[in-house]
């Protein structure tokens, strides 16, 4: 098989009040990115890395050469949604001979590479494919309505069984082409790879992730990320 890493890169990122988006923001002089590319390019089974963004031609990007990675990264044109900015890296991935699509989030910088290891372990096995998660450890709550600026819990869920989806997402390239065409890249569902094979009859298999693993959404998570990006190697 022929693993092709895709990175939507393509984001405003307006959750995080920053004038930067998220995958650009830098930590000891590398931007979010960087360090996700080099994470998925931890893994020789990875033999290209296409990231989606926004403006593939602007001098903002990092630069190939200085990667510290083996693997040839190429920069394509994102769409106006993730699953679109999915669908242009995987098309391209297509078309450079990738059997199986690895989508990774620019804003998860700190995947760990045993982590990378049995995803694609696993999604290259199966048909149904596979994506890193991690257990609920909260109690969850359901809250409807907004009555004072207060939310009230309607009820209690039920957090066995409940999983927290994080990436990489690994499928067989061309399955998980037609099920985001299928479902709809405009899809306000579509919120990550899984729910598109799911679309077609498939059931990804969930293998375990890391909470490291965390993306940046929001300021705090970037303070979270920048420590253990920075943090002496043991
Ligand atoms: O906003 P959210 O955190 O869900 O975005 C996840 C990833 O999808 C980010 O890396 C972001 O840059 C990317 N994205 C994209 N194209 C868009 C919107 C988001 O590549 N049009």
């Amino acid at each position: 098989c022929n693993v092709k890493a895709v990175i939507p890169a393509a984001g405003h990122g307006s959750r995080m009040q920053s004038n930067i988006p998220k995958q650009f923001l830098t930590v000891g002089g590398k931007t979010l990115l960087q360090y996700s590319i080099e994470a998925v390019c931890a893994d020789s089974r990875v033999t290209e890395v296409i990231v989606a963004v926004s403006a593939p031609d602007s001098n903002d990007l990092p630069d190939v050469s200085e990667l510290a990675v083996s693997q040839t990264v190429t920069y394509v044109r994102g769409g106006e949604t993730r699953a679109e900015s999915v669908c242009k890296g995987v098309e391209y991935a297509l078309v450079q001979g990738a059997t199986h699509a690895l989508v990774h989030d620019a804003a998860r910088p700190c995947l760990p590479k045993e982590a990378l290891a049995r995803v694609i372990d696993s999604g290259v096995a199966s048909q149904h494919g596979a994506i890193l998660a991690i257990p609920v450890r909260d109690s969850l709550k359901r809250a409807m309505s907004l009555n004072n600026n207060a939310a009230h819990i309607e009820e209690s869920v039920e957090r066995e069984h409940l999983w927290q989806a994080q990436t990489p997402q690994v499928f067989h390239a061309r399955t998980l082409l037609n099920g985001i065409h299928h479902m709809g890249a405009h899809n306000p569902q579509l919120t990550d790879e899984a729910s598109a094979m799911q679309w077609l009859g498939y059931q990804p298999i969930l293998v375990e992730g890391a909470f490291k693993n965390l993306k940046v959404t929001h300021p705090e998570d970037f303070e979270c990320v920048a420590n253990w990006l920075l943090a002496p190697v043991t």
